[in-house]
């Protein structure tokens, strides 16, 4: 097994420039919400993305359209203008699965978002989504389990030796991380604040601040380049 893939939830560009500089990212995810967010206009705001994190990692954009003829078309313009490892991410429904099995069939990676349930994961995975985006916290929100559905999501493909990853989304804490990443998750996207979070301890910083006091101490402000 691989291990899970970290990729960055957003479309801030220093974040996206600061979490590529100190981890390998396998990628970014947007949405419109997220690109909304950044009041930027579109393809610049896309080009910069694909000219930090480079042509071979991941980068999945959201199609804002609704039907399969416009999402295709809305793809080709994205694998024309952006190109690179590109994932086209189409919200679930019975247009978007339509739309997943065209899109295969020309080649795109797509990733199936917004799954709510392991039956819908099921269907996305069986018209062919490379990826599906389940929404951990807006489960959690509404009181079920979104680690748990991770995991489900996770032991139906290994049941029915499906070629799908589980790309799970939409983080608020590290505990959520934490258990898609012991469940076998393939993939998590996390926003820039949460890669923090992980990251941080109060315990690492005390424990700095010791190794710091205790150097001091002996050696002043000298440093090993020093000597
Ligand atoms: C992934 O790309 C999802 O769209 C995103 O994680 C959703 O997150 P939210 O629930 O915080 O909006």
């Amino acid at each position: 097994m691989t291990t899970v893939k970290y990729l960055m939830d957003g479309g801030n560009l220093e974040d996206i420039k600061y979490c590529n500089e100190f981890f390998p990212l396998a990628g970014v995810t947007t949405n419109p919400t997220l690109v909304a967010k950044e009041k930027a206009e579109y393809w610049p705001l896309m080009h910069s993305i694909r000219e930090i994190i480079g042509p071979d990692k991941m980068l999945h954009i959201q199609t804002v359209q609704t039907t399969t003829e416009k999402i295709i078309e809305e793809a080709e313009l994205l694998r024309d203008k952006i190109g690179g490892n590109l994932y086209i991410k189409v919200p679930i429904s019975e247009e978007g699965l339509k739309a997943t099995m065209q899109l295969k069939k020309r080649g795109f990676g797509v990733t199936v978002t917004a799954i709510f349930t392991p039956a819908q994961a099921l269907l996305a995975a069986m018209a062919g989504a490379d990826f599906v985006a389940p929404y951990a916290n807006r489960l959690d929100n509404i009181v079920v389990d979104g680690t748990k559905v991770v995991e489900d999501i996770m032991q139906q493909f290994k049941l029915y030796n499906l070629n799908c990853q589980v790309l799970a989304a939409s983080f608020k804490n590290v505990e959520q991380v934490h258990k898609c990443a012991l469940c076998g998750c393939s993939a998590v996207t996390i926003s820039a604040n949460l890669f923090k979070h992980i990251i941080s301890h109060p315990m690492t910083d005390a424990a700095i601040a010791g190794f710091e006091t205790d150097w001091k101490d002996l050696y002043g402000d000298k440093t090993i380049l020093d000597f």
